[in-house]
């Protein structure tokens, strides 16, 4: 038998997840997934701090975890300390964080530590695709709250967690991302904070703050985080370097207090995630970090008003949506006899990347009609050009926007 015969299948967990589908290249007009925009990535600076860092503490690379120890890059956990209290108003010390390969890895620590089969978590009703996924992967039961303008609906949740309670269960956590949602970029009121705090104490559910976007508000503001809330502890933040600087350095973190810290950095069984991108972050955003944020919120809302300019020019009122407060995500609704699911299959031959809504939601009904588009990373000449192609495929589709090229964008015209 050749080697490339050999049949691997008997030999595979009965739960095992699905296979990988081959990446063959992006598509010409990509709304899809969390990237950010390739011209703002911060080169310059980022070099700099490289071939600084390098020489003067490079030698430290010889060993797991450099001279940090297993929570990671000590300058970095020294400057989030310093930049969550300034702007997330969290006091916390450096020995509180815990270094990851991104959030995606603080959700798998997070829910190693707390989630078995079987079990219940609350949700926001519209949430991060990653999140759910994971979930469902584990067997845990994700109960999904509503959302308006101010975030997760308090009443709500209120009423979950009594139904619960009822039913003898006591979920795991209620997961949130309060600042700058995803996918639909609201920000959780502070009053809505407190009561989210009242409730959770009240229950004994601990609360999963996800604050990755937190970074990226328009006017450079936000509330405090939930954790600097909490009076009781009942709060695990995670944060991540992938909205703010870059997502493929794969750097993101963990604040928890001891007792669950400990249990999280046992299951990092990877001896730390990887040093060079810490000492590198380190560097750059002790100098860089307040000056290269706003400026990078000042384009990405460059793009999302092209975003909004291309949807109202193409789709008309056929395409719904509420500015959002920060972030690279618009959250888009079609008109109810739009499927996304098939929307994303014919625009995807086209060239076209969406994310349907259904992927993004507890309630696939609610988010039939609806998708996510990310504006971050295509240029302002793909938004328009990928927008105008989208109409058309879902014009083709579905029969709306019923005008397609129409009387406004030719009368604006010469
Ligand atoms: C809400 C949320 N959490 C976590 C992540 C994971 O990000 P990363 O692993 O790049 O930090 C994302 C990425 O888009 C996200 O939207």
């Amino acid at each position: 038998m050749s080697a490339e015969a050999f049949d691997f299948l008997p030999l595979l967990p009965k739960d095992l997840p699905p296979p990988a589908i081959k990446w063959r290249g992006s598509p010409k007009y990509n709304f899809t997934g969390g990237n950010n925009d390739a011209e703002q990535i911060p080169l310059d600076g980022l070099v700099v701090a490289a071939d600084a860092v390098l020489r003067r503490e490079g030698r430290s690379l010889a060993t797991y975890g450099l001279t940090s120890g297993p929570q990671g890059y000590r300058p970095l956990r020294e400057f989030l300390a310093a930049k969550l209290k300034r702007d997330a108003g969290i006091a916390c010390s450096y020995d509180d964080i815990l270094l990851v390969s991104g959030s995606l890895q603080a959700l798998d620590l997070v829910n190693g530590a707390l989630l078995a089969r079987g079990d219940t978590v609350i949700i926001e009703q519209e949430s991060y695709q990653g999140a759910l996924t994971r979930l469902a992967r584990l067997g845990v039961n994700a109960v999904g709250i509503p959302l308006d303008a101010d975030g997760m609906r308090m009443d709500a949740l209120a009423a979950a967690l009594e139904d619960l309670k009822r039913r003898r269960i006591r979920p795991k956590y209620v997961y949130v991302i309060p600042t700058v949602q995803n996918p639909t970029g609201t920000i959780m009121s502070e009053e809505r904070r407190l009561t989210l705090l009242k409730l959770s104490e009240g229950y004994g559910v601990p609360i999963f703050e996800d604050d990755c976007y937190a970074d990226l508000t328009w006017d450079g503001r936000r509330p405090p985080a939930i954790h600097a809330m909490s009076k009781s502890g009942g709060v695990i933040h995670i944060g991540s370097f992938s909205k703010s600087v870059a997502p493929a350095l794969r750097v993101g973190f963990i604040l928890a207090g001891w007792e669950m810290l400990s249990r999280m950095l046992a299951l990092k069984i990877d001896a730390g995630s990887g040093g060079l991108e810490q000492m590198v972050l380190a560097e750059y955003c002790a100098k860089h970090f307040v000056e290269h944020v706003p400026k990078l919120a000042r384009g990405l809302r460059a793009k999302l008003d092209a975003l909004m300019d291309a949807l109202n020019e193409h789709f008309g009122t056929a395409a719904e949506f509420e500015d959002p407060k920060g972030g690279i995500f618009l959250w888009v609704k079609l008109p109810d006899g739009v499927d996304t699911l098939k929307l994303y299959q014919s625009a995807l031959a086209a060239g076209v990347a969406i994310n349907p809504g259904p992927e993004w939601s507890t309630d696939p009904t609610h988010s039939r009609s609806r998708m996510r588009l990310c504006f971050a990373s295509p240029s302002r000449e793909q938004i328009r050009a990928g927008i105008a192609a989208l109409a058309e495929v879902c014009h083709k589709e579905f029969g709306v926007p019923e005008r397609i090229a129409n009387v406004g964008r030719r009368a604006r015209g010469p």
